[in-house]
């Protein structure tokens, strides 16, 4: 049978609020019949009993973003649609509603002011804001529409409204500002509605060196309650003069430094609301999914550490806040820092949080109360606790904080470490995506910052639905560019317009939009960006010498590069790849972006203008940076991975760069020293380049630097930097050092196509590709990924002489699968397929091998001892020190006769340990 599920307009599920004026309908099909494909639909909208659109029968595989093509919408309105849909054999039918906003934010004019307090300037108390008013008849529908000059908590007679936090949210509030809209059960008779008001983004301290009132110095409030009665009436009632300010218990509250609260006072009236002069020109609904607590954890354990501090380990590295339950003793004072680490000595660790104090202050009346901040969150794994008596109960509970996205993929596998980094590589993802996608949560940054991203974003949509998430940003980052700047380096841009924009950093302009365009198929991502990749690549342009190149200005280069030392400039921040060589790749990879949304849209004239452009400067950069015989002139990982994977060499160049990326890495005994531009691209560019082989081993090495390294050192999230944390269990000294910043994470897209093996080749996965692709110690994968189609699944194993491959591919999409070890590529429609036929393949590895450092094996209870008998005088030999961190594979080379007896050492080491 046909069926229809998964209704949504701009992928919400019976939105409220929402302010797109021609908003898009997506629908998903099922069907237990094979190769089924949407043939026709028809699509209507009605107001009631009006019918505002309809599509009539539309001869159309389109199932996803169905642009409204009726008359214009109303505010405030419920509109219920239906969809019906043929696939030549079969129909269904489906319907779900949505209600539209205010569609422009000066509805509230005259309706509501702006609010604000009598606080003085100095006084960090929370204002809280009040109205009392009495409902006497019966309720049809009764909405709150509310936003703030800060972040803002409303109560309805004393229940909070919703389990959302920090509504407004995060915008480039000289811009923009969005309202929420909230369903309000009102009760008869008198009713309470309070606002508490923090600082938040808006005049919070914010940035390195943390500076407040960043766009502006006073909170505010405005909020307008509309109730529509049964007898057809409609009262509308908003802030103004009328309402009462106090002072409650939250005595100061920053993002940064944490929130206290004194729950000993009374609530202290201040007088009634002032009006604030401040406009309804920036209003929009809002836009993105609201900040939820996604999940709660209960301490893995609390110890006192050497240094006498009481600490609780929620065993897992997160955003977010801990929720205290406790009796406790009329002003007695409890504080609550957070760290995500202890120290080498087991102590409590917070000197990589920068200037953040991360604590959070209560003072106790005495009674049972459970406790929680409203205006902070934290980035931590470990709490410290004081204040707390001997033998006194309490209960703390962290809660984890994020955007409520959809989570749309997973990814397992037969190796446990490589497991632990998926996880690890979502909860960054989690923990960074707090109403913007932030670098990290914890220290004072936690900023928009643009090449982060660059580098994730394509890991990002495989996790998670990020589309109304990264839409808003995009608006938000095309609402910051200037000719001049090109491109904020962080967005929101707190950063003010000294800086402009460099290269990776900026580019997330054109790779951003191109990566939603392409996972999700909505077209109009391209057309409402096109105008900021324009900025972005003409201000490239503009920057770029007589040669046609950009080789001047500030770069990031390729941040946190391990080849620093070499990069001749004395910044230990920067790998050695030629900032200009990175800047360059990059400015080329922009204006390939550029022209090809330029031809998607149609608009043939732009397309040629950057083709051409395109071509000439990669003139330029091959004139200059790749030499006649084919090499380049900069040979770092980074370089060579850039030139490979944004196919910048001409193809009879390409094997010997390949070649010489791999004598690269084998030097470094198979470790990647790339940064933040070069890693998430450097596996990609092997397996493209036929050296998948070394791609898996660098996934599975687990010396330091790798990405298993960091797991095995008990990684619970992904670090800034290779080695956060060093081998022998100290911090990187740097005091930019962050465990949770995902950038490294960009892993996860070589896993989901390149090992699991599922590829786009159409816009919204409508075409896709399985080709599962075997590394030796993966023995088999399991990937699911939610498209805006239905579920892809795709399953491979590889043991016992068999492979089995199983593919489910959603109805009105196709596959071209190509099977492991076999030539041809079959192309399926909807359907679940599973493959099964002998091989010789064995992807067993075993633990140890020759290709480990010699390390492993005179550390390990066998290895040594198993030397010194039949061994001795090499075994105590003093030079074994110089090679000690070799792979044995190159001490074979001065005494190939000792092979056989490393063989058997390293064959009673496995079987010691099953
Ligand atoms: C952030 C990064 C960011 C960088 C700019 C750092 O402080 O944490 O992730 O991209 O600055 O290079």
């Amino acid at each position: 049978m046909l069926s229809l599920y998964d209704l949504t307009v701009e992928m919400k599920t019976e939105p409220l609020g929402l302010d797109e004026k021609i908003p898009a309908f997506s629908w998903k099909l099922k069907s237990e019949r094979q190769k089924v494909t949407q043939q026709t639909y028809r699509l209507t909208v009605t107001d009631g009993a009006k019918t505002v659109f309809d599509s009539g029968l539309m001869k159309s595989e389109q199932s996803v973003f169905v642009p409204y093509g009726g008359e214009a919408l109303k505010p405030c309105t419920v509109y219920t649609w239906m969809v019906e849909v043929s696939d030549g054999t079969e129909k269904a039918e489906a319907g779900s509603c949505f209600e539209t906003g205010l569609l422009d934010g000066h509805a509230f004019e005259g309706y509501a002011d702006w609010i604000t307090h009598p606080l003085p300037a100095e006084e960090t108390a929370s204002p809280v804001f009040s109205k009392i008013f009495c409902v006497e008849k019966e309720v049809r529908r009764a909405r709150l529409y509310a936003t703030a000059l800060g972040v803002y908590e409303a109560e309805l007679n004393g229940t909070k409204l919703d389990d959302t936090y920090f509504a407004p949210g995060w915008t480039n509030y000289h811009k923009r500002l969005q309202y929420q809209t909230y369903a309000l059960p009102l009760d008869h008779g008198v009713n309470e509605l309070r606002f508490t008001l923090g600082k938040g983004w808006y005049c919070g301290a914010l940035g390195f060196n943390p500076m407040p009132n960043n766009y502006g110095d006073k909170t505010a409030l405005l909020a307008m309650l509309c109730i529509d009665y049964e007898d057809g009436s409609r009262e509308i009632m908003g802030t103004g003069e009328t309402w009462q300010v106090s002072e409650g218990t939250i005595r100061f509250s920053e993002i940064y430094d944490g929130e206290t609260q004194d729950t000993t006072l009374p609530e202290k009236p201040l007088g009634m609301a002032i009006r604030y002069e401040h406009g309804f020109d920036t209003l929009i609904g809002q836009e993105n999914e609201p900040v939820r607590c996604l999940k709660k954890l209960d301490p893995v354990k609390s110890f006192v550490t050497p240094r006498g501090e009481l600490v609780y380990d929620f065993g897992q590295n997160l955003t977010g806040w801990v929720e205290v339950q406790i009796t406790g003793k009329p002003s007695q004072k409890l504080t609550l820092r957070h760290a995500e680490s202890l120290d080498e000595n087991g102590n409590f660790y917070t000197e990589n949080l920068s200037f953040a104090k991360a604590t959070d202050t209560y003072v106790l009346n005495g009674e049972a109360q459970t406790l929680r901040p409203h205006f902070t969150f934290h980035g931590f794994r470990y709490l410290q606790v004081e204040g707390l008596g001997e033998g006194q109960e309490a209960v703390f509970t962290a809660c984890h904080l994020s955007t409520d996205l959809k989570e749309t993929g997973s990814f397992d596998c037969s190796h446990p470490l490589v497991n632990r980094l998926q996880q690890n590589i979502v909860w960054s993802q989690r923990d960074n995506y707090l109403d913007v996608p932030t670098d990290c949560p914890q220290r004072s940054e936690r900023l928009g910052w643009t090449g982060d991203a660059s580098a994730y974003s394509p890991t990002a949509a495989f996790n998670e639905n990020i589309l109304p998430f990264m839409r808003k940003w995009l608006r938000d980052l095309r609402s910051e560019q200037t000719p001049e700047i090109g491109m904020p380096q962080v967005v929101p841009n707190i950063m003010g317009v000294g800086q402009s924009g460099a290269a990776f950093w900026g580019d997330v302009a054109t790779i951003l939009p191109w990566t939603l365009y392409r996972v999700y198929g909505d077209k109009r991502v391209l057309s409402e960006q096109l105008e900021s990749m324009k900025i972005w690549v003409d201000f490239i342009t503009n920057q770029c010498g007589e040669n046609g190149l950009w080789q001047s200005g500030f770069q990031y280069g390729d941040w946190l590069g391990l080849d620093a030392e070499m990069n001749g400039i004395g910044d230990s921040r920067k790998g050695a790849t030629d900032d200009y060589f990175a800047a360059n790749a990059c400015y080329l990879w922009s204006l390939q972006i550029l022209s090809d949304t330029a031809a998607i849209l149609g608009k043939k004239e732009e397309e040629a203008k950057y083709k051409a452009l395109r071509e000439e400067v990669l003139k330029a950069f091959r004139a200059e940076y790749v030499t006649s015989t084919g090499r380049l002139v900069c040979e770092t990982q980074t370089a060579m991975v850039l030139a490979l994977y944004l196919n910048l060499v001409e193809e009879k160049d390409r094997a010997r760069i390949a070649a010489m990326l791999k004598t690269n890495i084998d030097a470094h005994k198979t470790h990647l020293i790339t940064g933040f531009i070069g890693t998430p691209y450097a596996c990609l560019a092997l397996t493209e380049n036929g050296l998948h082989d070394l791609a898996g081993k660098l996934l599975l090495q687990e010396q330091n630097p790798s990405w298993l390294y960091e797991v095995k050192m008990g990684a619970t999230t992904i670090w800034e930097r290779w080695d956060s944390i060093q081998p022998d269990g100290s911090f990187n000294p740097a005091n930019m050092n962050s465990l949770n910043h995902y950038a490294y994470g960009s892993i996860g897209n070589w896993l989901y196509t390149k090992l699991a093996g599922l590829e786009l080749v159409e816009p919204g996965y409508k075409k896709f590709s399985v080709k599962p692709q075997f590394i030796r110690g993966i023995e088999w994968v399991k990937l699911r990924y939610d498209s805006v189609y239905g579920p892809i699944r795709v399953e491979w194993s590889c043991r016992d002489k068999m492979i089995r491959v199983e593919v489910e591919v959603p109805a009105n999409t196709t596959a071209l699968v190509t099977l492991p070890e076999k030539e041809e590529t079959l192309e399926l429609g909807s359907g679940v397929y599973t493959f099964e036929y002998p091989t010789e393949t064995d992807l067993y590895l075993a633990k140890y091998s020759m290709e480990m450092p010699l390390r492993i094996l005179m550390e390990h209870p066998i290895g040594k001892p198993m030397l010194s008998q039949y061994a001795p005088e090499m075994a105590e030999n003093r030079m074994l020190e110089y090679v000690i961190d070799e792979p044995i594979t190159a001490l074979l080379a001065y005494a190939p006769q000792i092979k056989p007896l490393f063989e058997a050492i390293i064959g009673a080491m496995n079987a010691a340990e099953g």
